[in-house]
């Protein structure tokens, strides 16, 4: 009998073993993109390109091609077989698309290709596409990750300009062991966490780029953040799909920071931390049709860390969806800080079982061990309108949690309309140092708002961002 346990035992641990280089898991998982690009057929209009030709002899540019602007990887010597690393083929790839006008880097829609951590620098020619139609990934977990490597980041693209990301494929994030390394939320006894190695890569990041396009893929699991844009100007998403289970800590959806005139349309995003996160710098966000589900939210912040300056204005978000989630719109600040966030507008957002559905909380800290301070973050004019649909009832579903010394301001609410998902009502809206007024009643009634200006008001002017 104990022979027998010995042999599961063993077999199983066989079984378990990291598979840095099988791909096995990649080829087990191959069905579910594949099914899933279906479904996304309305959304997906990207043109496929004539099917690739068989590798080259010469790693040199495919001029075999039907189409001249076609770089196909595999042309370049990648395999994609789940477990090759293809990491030069990408990079010879690069090199030869990025140089030629309006071409395309194709990632072939009949392999699962694996590469490493690689910094993809511009400037390229115009018009320059990468298009992924098959898999995407990264070595799996932290123990195959080349030790050269950052841990911080996956994809990188740097420098380029006028660049589209696209395709019918996905990208898959291989992000299972970097959300259970002990130093991740929850892993440790009673929701602490345990000392260790935590950095975990971002899937992609794109920095100091400008005009930039990401637009029909299929991304899942990142092991942190699936996209993330700093120091960007001009990005436009549209038709993504992100995917990622409701306990994956810190996958924020879309991140951006430092990053100007963004637009993120129709767009499909489930995860298990914010759904979109605006950081420090950030200003002309048009967000339009999201859909979140089971994560934290569309969230301002966190701004003004350890009393750093936060410039945030005119951000819009209209007709998004938010399920099952632990926030629904939520702007964020750390005590101490210095800036403002101002102009943004929440229109037309439908809650369904969300906790926090409208929440401004000037208090954010990640520990309990955050000392009030007198400076803070200024949050003035923001108008809520058309929020409607149901709240769990575990918290208050309007919290406006101001900072002491710096009060908001011109905070106007007009259609909203919340109510509980299942039970009664325990906490009513809940206002400290919120300064607005409301332009219709509101479900559940709100009467804790202050009418006009705070005589602080001139103070905090000074505070504010150019
Ligand atoms: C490209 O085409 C030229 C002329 O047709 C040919 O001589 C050359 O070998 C081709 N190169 C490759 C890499 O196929
Ligand atoms: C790139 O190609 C487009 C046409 O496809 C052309 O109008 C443009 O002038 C070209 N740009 C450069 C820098 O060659
Ligand atoms: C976890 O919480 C329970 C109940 O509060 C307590 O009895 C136990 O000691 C805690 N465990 C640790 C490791 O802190
Ligand atoms: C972005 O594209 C627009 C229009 O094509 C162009 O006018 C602008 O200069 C570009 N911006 C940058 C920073 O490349
Ligand atoms: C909203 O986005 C979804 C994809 O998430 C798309 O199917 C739908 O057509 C979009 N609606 C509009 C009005 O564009
Ligand atoms: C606000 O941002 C949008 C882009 O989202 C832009 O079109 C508009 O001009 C900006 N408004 C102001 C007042 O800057
Ligand atoms: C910080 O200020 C808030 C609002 O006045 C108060 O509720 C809270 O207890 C204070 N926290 C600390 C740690 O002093
Ligand atoms: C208050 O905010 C609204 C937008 O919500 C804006 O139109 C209005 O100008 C602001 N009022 C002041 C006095 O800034």
């Amino acid at each position: 009998m104990a022979a027998l346990y010995w042999l599961l035992y063993i077999t199983m641990v066989i079984l378990v073993l990291p598979s840095c280089f099988q791909g096995s898991n990649a080829r087990l998982h191959d069905h579910k993109s594949k099914h899933h690009r279906e479904t996304r057929g309305m959304i997906s209009e990207a043109p496929v390109p004539p099917p690739a030709e068989p590798p080259a002899k010469s790693f040199d540019i495919d001029n075999s091609s039907s189409d001249p602007c076609i770089f196909d990887v595999t042309a370049f010597g990648a395999v994609g077989d789940g477990s090759t690393d293809d990491t030069e083929a990408f990079r010879s790839a690069w090199r030869a698309a990025c140089a030629v006008n309006s071409s395309i880097l194709l990632v072939p829609s009949n392999g699962v290709f694996m590469i490493t951590s690689t910094i993809f620098s511009g400037p390229c020619q115009p018009e320059f596409i990468f298009q992924v139609d098959g898999v995407l990934m990264p070595p799996n977990g932290p123990k195959c990750w080349p030790k050269k490597d950052s841990k911080r980041q996956w994809l990188v693209f740097y420098r380029v300009d006028g660049m589209t990301f696209r395709g019918a494929g996905t990208i898959r994030g291989n992000g299972e062991e970097w959300w259970n390394l002990p130093c991740k939320p929850h892993r440790g006894p009673n929701g602490s966490t345990l000392p260790g190695p935590c950095d975990s890569p971002a899937l992609i990041r794109f920095f100091m780029s400008s005009n930039l396009t990401v637009r029909d893929l299929y991304i899942e699991n990142s092991p942190q953040f699936h996209v993330k844009f700093d120091g960007c100007e001009g990005v436009h998403i549209e038709g993504l799909s992100i995917n990622s289970p409701a306990l994956s800590p810190n996958t924020d959806g879309i991140h951006i920071q430092d990053t100007k005139y963004v637009g993120i349309y129709n767009s499909l995003i489930s995860n298990g931390d914010d759904c979109i996160s605006i950081g420090p710098g950030c200003s002309d966000v048009d967000i339009n049709n999201v859909t979140c589900g089971h994560g934290h939210g569309i969230s301002i912040g966190s701004l003004g860390m350890q009393n750093s300056e936060a410039c945030v204005s005119n951000i819009s978000v209209r007709n998004a969806m938010i399920r099952n989630s632990d926030n629904g719109v939520r702007i964020k600040t750390w005590q101490g800080g210095m800036g403002s966030v101002s102009d943004i507008t929440f229109d037309s957002v439908y809650m369904d079982n969300v906790k926090n559905c409208i929440i401004i909380d000037q208090y954010y800290c990640l520990s309990k061990e955050c000392r009030n301070q007198t400076s803070a973050v200024y949050v003035t004019n923001v108008f809520y309108t058309n929020i409607k649909g149901t709240y769990d009832v575990r918290a208050p579903p309007i919290h406006f949690a101001c900072s002491d010394s710096v009060p908001c301001t011109n905070i106007t609410m007009s259609e909203v309309e919340l109510l509980p998902f299942q039970g009664e009502l325990i906490d009513d809206p809940f206002c400290w140092n919120a300064y607005g007024g409301m332009q219709t009643l509101t479900i559940p009634p709100i009467s804790c708002l202050q009418d006009g200006m705070p005589e602080s008001v001139h103070e905090t002017i000074s505070l504010q961002c150019l």
